[in-house]
């Protein structure tokens, strides 16, 4: 199976060339101006095309078994909408109910991703502690090519992860070579809030931004922030929607601790009216966590993109129709969180980074697949397009225009965040492992055709990490003896 794809313009992160690029047994084989056509060789014409390393969305919730249901997209639907944005890998999550084996629920995870149609990876929460998880973490590290665990500050009664996981977990992953990722909002704080919104009668949708305002994610950023400096470990902060998380990795980032952050596309573009739309279902699609802002927020995070703040782009792509949402009917809280994304990623980035001139070209293919593959160590195999790489490729057309709507989108849920909004320039193909998935609007994407991605513990930075832990000048008093002072 190979394809040649001709004339198109290559764009990785660090450069754009003109190439024609030779793929053959799901990988890069030539990468060069002018080659001829292999016997048997599909060819496509890139012509006024860009080609660029398929989008990585590093945070999805595909079948997702959450607040008392379960999300609408499975990793068979799911996959298949982002082949038709563009976007060729997804990193999911394992989410162990506190008390159950990591092992035993990445397992169960696994089974539910076989029907993937592009290629997947998964990050493990860490929702509780004792010996078996600190086992298992190592099982899942060395065996599993798990190298990443989410921590949750937020979900209180549920999944939250309280201070002391938090530093059990750490120190742990970083011995590991493995990166602690966060959900960081003060769930303390929420649960206080959704109780006193309601005892205030406040029971809509309007009550869950307001019981998640900017600064509970800004302290929960600011503490983990801290937590992982103590114990010297870098850290990913997911989905980062707010002036205060921003402030607080920039801060971080200039004392020289190594932070990441992720934005979602949707917190780029939406802000916090939603909630307040009379219309109760409209305004309930939009709850997720955290949730929409007031719109300074979204040009800081726009910022925090080109300024380098801010490294990756992800949808926490999260499916619930409106009957799920109706659980909440009486009661915010109990609205299932989360909204889809994961097939508009890369247009709406485009759209409003690049052709709004926010960022370059090169930029927006960091922050959709390299940045991504090079935090989570499976850099230069995705996120660029070099000899030797995955064929992974979207070949995306500047001219192309879309209206964006729950009538024509691949995703299986029954609301669009960003319904309405025409975007210029989208995915002409998108080729997964060699293969033609998407086509001019036909997506021919296979169930079963994805496979999991291994990723290799210790990315450079960890091991760099631990050889500055070494050096931490801890200090003893060395005494000549121990005997109880004596006073004359
Ligand atoms: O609302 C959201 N984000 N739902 C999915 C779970 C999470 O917090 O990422
Ligand atoms: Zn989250
Ligand atoms: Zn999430
Ligand atoms: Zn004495």
């Amino acid at each position: 199976m190979s394809v040649l794809i001709r004339n198109g313009t290559v764009v990785n992160a660090d450069r754009s060339f003109n190439a024609d690029i030779y793929c053959e047994d799901g990988r890069i084989v030539a990468v060069e101006p002018g080659l001829a056509a292999p016997l048997g060789a599909e060819q496509i014409d890139a012509s006024g095309c860009l080609v660029m390393p398929g989008g990585i969305d590093p945070h999805t919730h595909m079948q997702l078994p959450f607040m008392g249901t379960v999300a609408s997209e499975d990793f068979y639907s799911g996959t298949a909408a982002a082949l038709a944005g563009g976007t060729t890998m997804i990193i999911d999550f394992v989410i162990p109910s506190p008390g159950e084996r990591l092992l035993t629920a990445y397992h169960k995870w696994r089974d539910w991703a076989e029907k993937s149609c592009a290629d997947y990876s998964f990050h493990v929460a860490v929702t509780w502690w004792d010996d078996s998880v600190y086992e298992d973490m190592g099982t899942l590290v060395r065996d599993w090519g798990v190298n990443s665990f989410k921590h949750f500050m937020a979900y209180k009664g549920a999944i939250m992860a309280d201070d002391g996981v938090l530093t059990q977990s750490f120190p742990r992953a970083l011995e590991l070579g493995a990166l602690p990722t966060v959900h960081a909002e003060n769930g303390e704080l929420v649960d206080y809030l959704q109780k006193l919104l309601l005892k205030k009668g406040i029971v809509g949708p309007e009550g869950h931004p307001q019981s998640r305002p900017p600064k509970v994610e800004g302290e929960a950023a600011q503490r983990v922030i801290q937590i992982a400096g103590i114990l010297g470990v870098p850290i990913y902060l997911v989905h980062n929607s707010a002036i205060e998380s921003i402030d607080a990795i920039t801060e971080a980032r200039r004392r020289g601790q190594r932070v990441f952050g992720e934005c979602l596309a949707q917190h780029l573009l939406i802000d916090e009216s939603v909630y307040f739309d009379k219309d109760w279902g409209r305004a309930a699609a939009h709850v997720m966590s955290p949730p929409f802002r007031p719109r300074a927020h979204q040009e800081a995070l726009w910022e925090a993109l080109s300024g380098g703040i801010l490294q990756t782009t992800a949808t926490d792509h999260c499916c619930f129709c409106g009957d799920q949402k109706a659980m909440g009917q009486d009661n915010f809280a109990r609205i299932p969180n989360g909204t889809a994304g994961v097939e508009d990623r890369m247009a709406v980035l485009w759209h409003h980074g690049v052709n709004m001139g926010r960022l370059t070209a090169n930029e927006f293919v960091a922050l959709t697949s390299s940045n991504a593959a090079k935090i989570f160590n499976i850099y230069p195999r995705k996120g660029v397009i070099q000899v030797g790489s995955d064929a992974d490729l979207v070949i995306w057309d500047p001219q192309l225009t879309r209206v964006i709507s729950v009538e024509n989108q691949h995703q299986q849920v029954d609301f669009n965040v960003f319904e309405g909004m025409r975007v210029s320039g989208g995915p002409a193909y998108t080729i997964s492992r060699g293969k033609v998935v998407y086509a001019q609007g036909t997506l021919q994407a296979q169930r079963g055709a994805g496979e999991y991605v291994f990723r290799p513990a210790f990315p450079a930075f960890m091991r760099a990490q631990q050889e500055q832990n070494r050096r931490q000048p801890y200090q003893a008093v060395e005494r000549g003896h121990t005997g109880i002072r004596e006073w004359h």
